[in-house]
């Protein structure tokens, strides 16, 4: 295996040579893991972890760590001293060494070679944030972060297995998941809510409750920050946010309107971000505030949104621009705002209705 050196934040780290014509990691599962594209999704980790300055004290497992990078980026870019880099492979173990030591930090983080199920189990309520970070699903490995972080600790973790969760393995899903995905419009957002929804069963096996303090989609993947603590009564809260819902899809058969009839879900209805994470995160200022703004923007208001592509082909009239229909629904007094599950989409309280007519008076 070839290497090179690179930053990624404030880490200088030897990673395996990256293939520039190639979108993603180049190399396979079993040789050590650097994935370039998820630079974002470590930037979001590192800016979420700084709006949590207030517990400098956090102990912070990177329990699937590739190269190291998060862990590593975790020590160097916040306040938090206590990190564990653990990696089940030995080659991966190897490498983490090789940057630590890079970025003169041996001795001061701990390096575990484990399978991160093992390790959790065996340091039960050690970690206040568990980073989950697998190829594919995290459901082998979700349900022990969530019975096992501290109370009122935080997991992070990703989801790739997106096709799965948007639709196109509806068997899959369930198996995995327990529920019945939905592939319309929508479906970055029910595989999000699914997902969530995943976490707030299993942490709530064990009494325990979730809130999610950011969720998102982004370039094939998911990801969610979930604060978890112990209580019956609040797991019985979250329990009751998940629901099954019945889209309003429709499609043209010949001459005939259909409408779909059949329940997906279920999903969590509930919040997607805190607000406060989100302005703490802003007061941070490392992330770029278009897309802090974005998830902003979705705070209050309902689940799900409209795809104004989808709209305008089943009224068969050119959309107008988004901004009219904002304009037009807030006029009427309905909340509304984008979304960034799409660049064309909008999330508001408004019935379907609400939003044809404006199509239609255009
Ligand atoms: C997607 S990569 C992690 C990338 C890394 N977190 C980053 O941000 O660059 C997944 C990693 O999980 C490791 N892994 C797979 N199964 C594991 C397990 N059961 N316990 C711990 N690590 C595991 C793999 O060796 C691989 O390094």
């Amino acid at each position: 295996m070839s290497w090179e050196e690179i930053e990624e934040g404030d880490a200088n780290i030897i990673v395996p040579e990256q293939d520039e014509s190639k979108e993603g990691p180049k190399k396979v599962r079993d040789e050590v893991f650097y994935n370039p594209s998820m630079k974002m999704n470590r930037d979001i980790c590192i800016s979420f972890l700084n709006s949590l300055s207030y517990r400098k004290d956090l102990n912070v497992l990177d329990g699937m760590a590739g190269t190291g990078v998060r862990g590593l980026r975790v020590f160097k870019e916040t306040p938090i001293s206590n990190v564990t880099i653990n990696d089940v492979s030995i080659d991966s173990i190897s490498s983490i060494k090789k940057n630590v030591k890079k970025n003169s930090l041996t001795g001061q983080i701990n390096i575990t070679q484990a399978s991160v199920e093992k390790h959790i189990i065996e340091n039960r309520y050690k970690y206040d944030y568990i980073d989950i970070d697998p190829f594919g699903t995290p459901v082998p490995y979700y349900p022990l972060a969530a019975r096992y972080v501290s109370h009122k600790g935080f997991v992070g973790i990703t989801a790739t297995d997106t096709s799965v969760l948007c639709g196109t393995y509806p068997k899959t899903c369930l198996r995995r998941y327990s529920a019945l995905p939905r592939n319309n419009w929508c479906r970055h957002e029910n595989g999000l809510r699914i997902l969530i929804g995943y976490c707030v069963k299993e942490a709530a096996r064990h009494d325990r409750w979730v809130e999610p303090l950011l969720s998102y989609y982004e370039g094939h993947h998911f990801r969610t920050y979930l604060k978890i603590g112990e209580g019956a009564e609040k797991a019985d809260s979250c329990i009751e946010k998940l629901e099954k819902v019945i889209f309003q899809d429709y499609w043209w058969e010949q001459d005939d309107l259909k409408c779909e009839k059949k329940p997906s879900g279920p999903f969590w209805t509930g919040k997607l971000h805190s607000e406060d994470v989100l302005s703490d995160m802003d007061e941070v200022g490392e992330l770029d505030k278009k897309i802090l703004s974005f998830w902003k923007e979705e705070i209050g208001k309902p689940p799900f949104f409209y795809e104004t592509n989808e709209i305008s082909s089943f009224l068969k009239k050119a959309p107008p621009p988004l901004k009219t229909i904002i304009r037009g629904l807030r006029s009427k007094g309905y909340k509304v705002s984008k979304t960034h599950f799409s660049p064309t989409g909008i999330k508001t309280d408004a019935p379907r209705e609400k939003v044809e007519e404006i199509f239609l008076k255009i």
